[in-house]
């Protein structure tokens, strides 16, 4: 993509209303813009990056045995009368009506939906185990939007729903998941930790959620520090083979959200020294809650003995918007935002520092080229702008390799490569600049 072609619309001022680092640098960036309180519209730049994250999950999703499908923004109130969250959800939820003054609303979470497309069509415990998922937006009234898409009222969440005949399947459901978050968010470099949580309006008997530890992170957690560092489940990890030692190994240390801490407990279980007590950002929730939209909803399968029993149910939501800002929270510096590999809207930032020399030019195209040729996503800054803005703009929106390209650098061969996070610059000919660039080396 070149420069002058695109529509990156950066901000030279910090915006006042953005309290945290990570809303400030996603208007400074160009990601996001504010079309009302907590709705936000995702400016080029922005939706690359939410699209990168959205990748990673479904890749993950998939891998667990989860299958992606899309239920509608928009939900008719008489599923949620069966339930009966119609009236317990509250203000939170967007109540419209449509010309006929039937009553919709825009679905907050999706238990309800996904449970009467299952009853619709599963009859038989032959059908399970079924996990189905999509990404969709959702609506919250939020009394509080704020941190920018930290906490929206429109919000971007990946959102599962596991079926099963009895509670051990569950369980293993549960499992499966619980598995995939922690490669998830590994991938995009994030240090998430599964801690007991609440279950909240969803209900349900059995709760984790997935925190990322940041000082601006609006919950507080306590946990013992070893789970900062244990391994994540590889590629070739068997989703249906037995994940309950890595989720023991997990669950048998103490971790808690605030609602469900218990102080004595965290003092008796963990020695002193590997006390963490921190704030940290939500990034997922898994949620076991058994029959308690099956039952009412009726959504029932014949056993192997033949006898009806409700399904046995899972939900399993990720922010999928949220976590554009935690990552950011978790990766920047002074001079902007340093995205990992993995989610970055480009990997490669060209910077001709002479735009209009034809040498510079030329040597530019050739590498912008080159690089496309070999499915590499590059920012081309072949704008007129000074070198000294050009580097401010690469540093502020944190593409992870600079290639600086000059007259000086040139007549002598070389090109210079500078990675994003740690600043470590290297000079070396173009054509080996494209090799490292492409190869990682
Ligand atoms: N208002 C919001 N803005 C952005 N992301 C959100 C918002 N509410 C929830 N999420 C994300 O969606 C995921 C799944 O939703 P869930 O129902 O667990 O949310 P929640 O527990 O109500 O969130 P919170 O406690 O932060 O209000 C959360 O883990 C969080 O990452
Ligand atoms: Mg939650």
């Amino acid at each position: 993509m070149r420069l002058s072609r695109y529509f990156l619309p950066v901000l030279k001022e910090t915006p006042a209303e953005a309290q945290i680092v990570s809303h400030r640098l996603m208007l400074r960036a160009g990601l996001i813009r504010q079309e009302a309180a907590g709705i936000y519209a995702w400016l080029p730049l922005g939706i690359r990056v939410l699209n990168k994250i959205k990748g990673i999950v479904h890749e993950e999703m998939n891998r667990a045995g989860a299958i992606e499908i899309l239920m509608p923004t928009l939900q008719s109130a008489e599923l949620w009368r069966e339930s009966g969250r119609y009236d317990d959800y509250g203000k939170e939820m967007l109540r419209i009506k449509d010309r006929h003054d039937r009553d919709l609303l825009y679905g907050p979470t999706n238990e309800e939906m996904v449970t009467e497309i299952f009853r619709a069509y599963v009859r038989s415990y032959k059908q399970l185990p079924l996990n189905m998922y999509h990404t969709q937006w959702k609506f919250r009234d939020e009394v509080r939007p704020r941190f920018g898409v930290m906490r929206g009222r429109e919000f971007l969440m990946k959102d599962a729903y596991s079926f099963d005949i009895d509670a051990a399947a569950a369980r293993r459901a549960y499992n499966r998941m619980y598995v995939a978050y922690l490669r998830t968010f590994a991938r995009m470099g994030l240090k998430s930790i599964p801690m007991r949580a609440e279950t909240g309006p969803i209900g349900g008997d059995l709760s984790h959620e997935f925190i990322v530890l940041a000082e601006t992170g609006e919950s507080q957690v306590y946990c013992h520090k070893d789970l900062l560092d244990m391994p994540i489940p590889g590629e070739d990890t068997d989703f249906y083979g037995d994940l309950e030692s890595i989720v023991r190994a997990r669950t048998e240390l103490y971790a808690a959200t605030e609602d469900v801490h218990d102080a004595a407990r965290f003092e008796r279980e963990v020695p002193a020294e590997k006390r963490l007590s921190a704030r940290g950002i939500e990034v997922g929730q898994v949620f076991y809650f058994g029959t308690k939209y099956s039952a009412p909803m009726k959504a029932v399968v014949t056993g192997p003995d033949g006898k009806e029993v409700p399904v046995e149910m899972g939900s399993y939501g990720i922010g999928v918007s949220r976590l554009v800002g935690a990552i950011i929270e978790a990766c920047h510096d002074d001079a902007g935002i340093i995205w990992p590999e993995s989610v970055a809207p480009f990997r490669v930032a060209l910077i001709n520092l002479k735009s209009g020399d034809a040498e510079t030019d030329q040597a530019c195209d050739a590498l912008y080229s080159q690089l496309n040729a070999a499915g590499i996503e590059v920012l081309y800054d072949d704008t007129d702008e000074r070198p000294g803005a050009k580097f401010a703009t690469a540093d502020l929106i944190g593409i992870p390799y600079q290639l600086v390209v000059g007259p000086r650098g040139l007549s002598a061969g070389k090109v210079e490569i500078k990675v994003r996070a740690g600043g470590a610059r290297q000079e070396m000919s173009p054509d080996a600049a494209v090799k490292y660039l492409v190869q990682g080396i």
